[in-house]
């Protein structure tokens, strides 16, 4: 075992042993007497305060909201409430708890959700991050962290795990998913459920998790954010809906509808998926929330005619929460008393809230103990695990000559450059900033915290970026990331100028460069993926004077960075990294840690190439050479790095990629095997991975599919042999012709290596 695969155990290990002993979580509290049976509490309750269950009432002001069904606290006296939104202060939680428990009739607790999405003050890396760790078990210790903060500062509910496939860098949430791949996808789905709810009901040092956006918010049309989806039939079984499946089967507690039409319905008002999908094929039991104002919308879409009919149309089609619209409280009174909705079909979808709130031990424990609230906040061994989280997230795109790592004691003098090297709200990322994070290490910070005074560090931030159009958060108050303030051109020139001359008296320049986190995340959608506001002309005079470069990418989304693939000779994707980003990036770069991520998309060179995903089908002019190079003749239609692919400080070799039968019946299971040696000459982690392709068949599959992967430590000149299973579950695929799932007769191939391009090969082929 290597250090730092040690240091990792140790650090899992330790989180772990932490947990326990702060919540004795080994045996917890015997339950109090006051648990209700949901299906009592049903048959007590008036058609007010059932419909009270089915609504998310704001805990900000929202005018529209208090004008149909009056003020959220009024509501809550009287009716009781399914959820309150947005409320994070602890005081504010425990006060209304206390109006809902203590006033209202039947004393039904609160459920209080909120994004905390990546962590709630330990900020751990953005999603799209985490999946680039490719290491589930990273992934479930980080969510057990932000689920153990924030309830214990009174948030019950995260909306999260997103598990929206993104193929499209345009599209701004990209950032807030795993990337491009089904089987990915679902692996970081099912850990973050579980470490997000655990598996004892009743936890106190875990919350509710809910998988978002069902689904198909990432097709949106041109990648341009709440626009049309139109996915068809197949592409929703076989990509859009697995990590949605992957979750629910590790009994994820809530689902939210998206935003957008989902081939012309509307996902919040479209039966096909909340029903015929969810409760009839998948037999999921538990609730589903709008998205914010999304019943209301539905008019704004032109689906629903009115409140009324936006109300009935979300109901209908299974919606059983209405996240903040005030529409279900406005409208499905009436319709209950006037008969047009049966009371067991109300009784059906209250269930599931009251019985959320059960498992969550509600009842018993609905306050915050706002004394014990620092020291689970604060545990030294959070900010240790988001830090080998940066570690393992961070993908090393580029290093040529090996540039990285550098050495601290042949440095004299490192210039930290860019308008993002300094920043801290930004690393976190909009929701990371969001919630109630603790300190941030900037990349600056971390870099002088690695080298402290043996190497003089110096700072120059370059020109401001900005966004063209600026972004409706900026102006919500309670959104803390903003924008660089505008400079005139004389100011941004002279930031360059001041950049420049830094990095030509410097040892070597790292430069930060990417995206504000209002660049990217909701409503952050862009159409261009350049380095904007002056970035490229900084790298690139910075590259001119002859320093050495290191490129630090911060942002939520692949870049334009054809010009830097080429001249920049080191190239690091941190993404946004979180509380512990400057400590993390600065164990990579001076080589404390030895980089593994592997990208979870494929990175396209520019956005003409958009969208862009490696398991495609194949046409009758596969992208090869001599002949077909590139779909376009004007530029390559290639990604400029595969998914799957990320360097290391050592190098892998693969071989003996072994089956365990070359054919076999439908319905078998082979064992794969593959070894994995480490060739190079420090220890290091192999993020092996295996693809599969079906030759032929009833419909045309895709050139590669993931089907499984490993991470991996290995010592110089050490080697592993890893096994694989590929049965039904992985050689099953929904078919357009049948309309059903099949594992079909046919000729499989197999690749095994450490990027969607691996070229070890084996074949086998299936037989009914
Ligand atoms: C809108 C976003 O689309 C969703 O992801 C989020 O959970 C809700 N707002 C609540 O904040």
């Amino acid at each position: 075992m290597s250090d730092s695969q040690r240091r990792y155990q140790l650090s899992l290990t330790s989180s772990l042993i932490a947990f326990l002993l702060l919540f004795n979580f080994s045996s917890p509290e015997p339950l109090a007497q006051t648990r209700p049976n949901a299906k009592d509490l049903l048959r007590q309750m008036t058609v007010e305060e059932k419909i009270a269950q089915l609504s998310q009432l704001p805990g900000f002001p929202i005018p529209e909201f208090t004008q149909q069904v009056g003020n959220p606290e009024d509501v809550i006296r009287k009716y009781g409430a399914g959820s309150v939104l947005w409320v994070s202060d602890p005081k504010q939680i425990n006060r209304l708890q206390h109006v809902a428990v203590d006033e209202s009739r039947l004393h039904i607790p609160i459920l209080f959700g909120l994004d905390v999405i990546h962590g709630y003050h330990t900020i751990f890396p953005a999603p799209i991050a985490m999946a680039s760790s490719w290491d589930p078990k990273l992934v479930e210790a980080a969510q057990t962290v932000a689920a153990r903060e924030a309830r214990a500062a009174g948030i019950a509910w995260t909306f999260a795990p997103m598990v929206d496939i993104a193929r499209d860098a345009r599209w701004g949430r990209m950032v807030e998913g795993a990337g491009e791949d089904p089987y990915l996808g679902a692996a970081i789905a099912r850990a973050q459920v579980l470490g997000f709810q655990g598996t004892q009901p009743g936890a106190q040092d875990r919350v509710l998790a809910c998988a978002k956006h069902f689904a198909g918010y990432g097709a949106a049309d041109g990648g341009r954010d709440y626009d049309s989806s139109y996915i068809p039939e197949e592409q929703m079984w076989n990509t859009y809906l697995v990590p949605f499946k992957a979750a629910a089967d590790a009994g994820v507690g809530s689902f939210m509808s998206a935003y957008m039409d989902l081939n012309d319905v509307p996902a919040t008002g479209n039966r096909w998926l909340l029903h015929d999908v969810l409760r009839e094929t998948w037999k999921y039991s538990g609730f589903v929330v709008s998205d914010a104002n999304a019943v209301h919308s539905l008019i704004t879409h032109g689906y629903a005619r009115d409140g009324q009919d936006a109300a009935m149309k979300a109901f209908s089609a299974g919606l059983n929460m209405d996240m903040a619209s005030g529409t279900y409280l406005k409208y499905l009174i009436a319709e209950v008393k006037q008969g047009h909705i049966p009371m067991q079909q109300i009784d059906d979808m209250v269930l599931p809230i009251l019985e959320a709130k059960t498992r969550l031990g509600l009842f018993e424990h609905p306050y915050v103990d706002e004394t014990r609230i620092p020291q689970v906040l604060n545990a030294p061994e959070s900010q240790e695990l988001a830090r080998t989280a940066v570690q393992r997230s961070v993908v090393l795109l580029r290093n040529e000559q090996n540039t990285l790592p550098l050495n601290k004691s042949q440095t004299k003098s490192i210039a930290v450059i860019g308008p993002l090297a300094d920043a801290e709200a930004d690393v976190l990322d909009m929701w990371g900033a969001m919630t109630k994070p603790g300190p941030t290490v900037s990349i600056l910070q971390g870099i002088k915290n690695k080298v402290g005074d043996t190497v003089h560090v110096e700072f120059a931030h370059g020109p401001n970026i900005r966004r063209d159009i600026p972004s409706f958060f900026e102006n919500v108050p309670f959104v803390p990331v903003k924008e660089q303030p505008k400079q005139t051109p004389e100011e941004a020139r002279k930031a360059m100028d001041d950049a420049v001359d830094l990095a030509k008296r410097s040892d070597v320049a790292i430069v930060v460069l990417g995206e504000i986190a209002l660049m990217s995340g909701e409503a952050a959608s862009r159409s261009s993926l350049k380095l904007s506001g002056g970035q490229e002309e900084l790298l690139e005079a910075v590259a001119a004077t002859g320093r050495p470069v290191v490129l630090v990418l911060v942002n939520g989304r692949p870049l334009d960075i054809s010009w830097a693939a080429e001249h920049v000779p080191a190239i690091l994707e941190t993404w946004y990294s979180g509380s512990q980003a400057g400590n993390g990036i600065a164990d990579i770069v001076f080589g404390d840690a030895n980089p593994a991520g592997h990208l979870p998309v494929s990175w396209p060179r520019n956005s003409a190439e958009l969208p862009l995903y490696y398991n495609h089908t194949l046409t009758q002019a596969p992208e090869e050479a001599p002949r077909f190079t590139s779909r376009y003749w004007d530029a390559l239609s290639t990604p400029l790095y595969p998914f799957g692919y990320g360097l290391s400080y050592t190098t892998f070799g693969y071989d003996n990629l072994k089956l365990s039968q070359s054919e076999a019946k439908v319905g078998a299971t082979l064992d794969v095997t593959v070894d994995v040696a480490n060739t190079g000459n420090r220890a290091g982690d192999a993020v092996v991975q295996l693809y599969i392709h079906q030759r032929a068949g009833s419909a045309s599959r895709p050139v590669k599919q993931l089907k499984g992967f490993q991470r991996v430590t290995l010592q110089p000149g050490s080697r592993q042999t890893l096994h694989f299973k590929l049965g039904p579950e992985e050689l099953q695929f929904w078919s357009p012709a049948s309309k059903k799932w099949v594992v079909e007769p046919e000729q499989f191939d197999v690749w095994a290596g450490d990027n969607s391009q691996a070229k070890l090969h084996a074949e086998f082929r299936l037989s009914q």
